[in-house]
């Protein structure tokens, strides 16, 4: 290993681990050391700029609590998330996108045809659809769950005194595989810009809104379950997203509510709109 230079360097170091032959873990780290490296020749890194780097991820570091996670921060507003879901989409299922930090496992379940907004002050809409496979069968039993902002782009899990549980539910898809609940709509919000990825959107002179969404996660037996976001057509940064979220096949749009369109389901609450989604599973590994 002495005669060394920056070009022999790459191999030297993926040499120097003792990784399984063949094996996953192999694939992804001499990936990484490669990549690494080229970007490192490529762009010339100066030792300032090497020092910049460590130090920006020193600070995500420093923000982060099990509340707060900067590093999936960073890896949203870089497109890494996104592309992750992207490629990890199957073909002819709905098409994935972020989890967020918001999912709680333990949602309350509620009955087909619930309000999740309580008294909360919103547009109130009907959001139904069907769960079907890839061949276009209702998968009667699916489980959607579902989680949102309120009427002011704020979590009730963010706000101290609210019920964390408030704006979610998990809904078991009916025999012709039918979910329906009303809601109110969510508005955009901002994701957290106080840190170290607050600091390079700025340097980047971009915003930090979410396009308004509703977040879900759908799964049923013997299917691969999604998690994905709904957006809503015309809504402000339905096309500037800061986590690079919104698909346009993710796109619903919002009608006056007609009970006779919508399938005349029985509802606790009268709503002023409604959005018709269908999502689509496919079949588990
Ligand atoms: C969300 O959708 O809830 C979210 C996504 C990324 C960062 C912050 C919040
Ligand atoms: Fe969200």
């Amino acid at each position: 290993m002495r005669d060394i230079n920056q070009f022999t360097i790459t191999e030297a170091v993926k040499k120097s681990f003792r990784t399984e032959e063949g094996s996953r873990f192999k694939f992804l780290l001499e990936s990484l050391i490669d990549h690494l490296h080229d970007y490192t020749r490529e762009t010339n890194l100066t030792h300032e700029e090497w020092m910049r780097v460590l130090m920006f991820l020193y600070d995500c570091g420093k923000i982060s609590t099990p509340e707060r996670h900067e590093f999936i921060l960073l890896s949203d507003v870089l497109g890494f998330s996104a592309l992750v879901d992207m490629i990890n989409t199957r073909g002819g299922a709905t098409e994935g996108s972020n989890l967020g930090p918001f999912y709680l496992d333990n949602a309350p379940r509620k009955p087909l045809g619930a309000d999740l907004a309580g008294p909360r002050q919103g547009v109130s809409v009907l959001c139904h659809g069907v769960v079907r496979d890839t061949l276009g069968h209702p998968i009667p039993g699916a489980i959607v769950d579902t989680w949102q902002a309120d009427g002011s782009g704020t979590y009730p899990i963010q706000e101290e005194g609210q019920d964390k549980y408030d704006l979610r539910g998990l809904f078991e898809a009916d025999d012709q595989g039918r979910y329906y609940y009303t809601t109110i709509l969510p508005k955009p919000y901002t994701v957290p810009y106080d840190g170290p990825v607050g600091e390079l959107l700025r340097a980047g002179d971009r915003h930090s809104w979410r396009a308004s969404h509703l977040h879900y996660m759908i799964r049923a037996e013997g299917m691969r379950g999604i998690v994905t976001e709904v957006f809503f057509e015309n809504t402000e940064y339905v096309d500037n997203d800061a986590v690079f979220g919104v698909r346009r096949s993710l796109i619903a749009k919002l009608e006056p509510y007609k009970a006779a369109k919508a399938g005349d389901f029985p509802l606790e609450r009268q709503p002023d709109a409604m959005i018709n989604f269908d999502f689509v599973l496919a079949p588990g590994d």
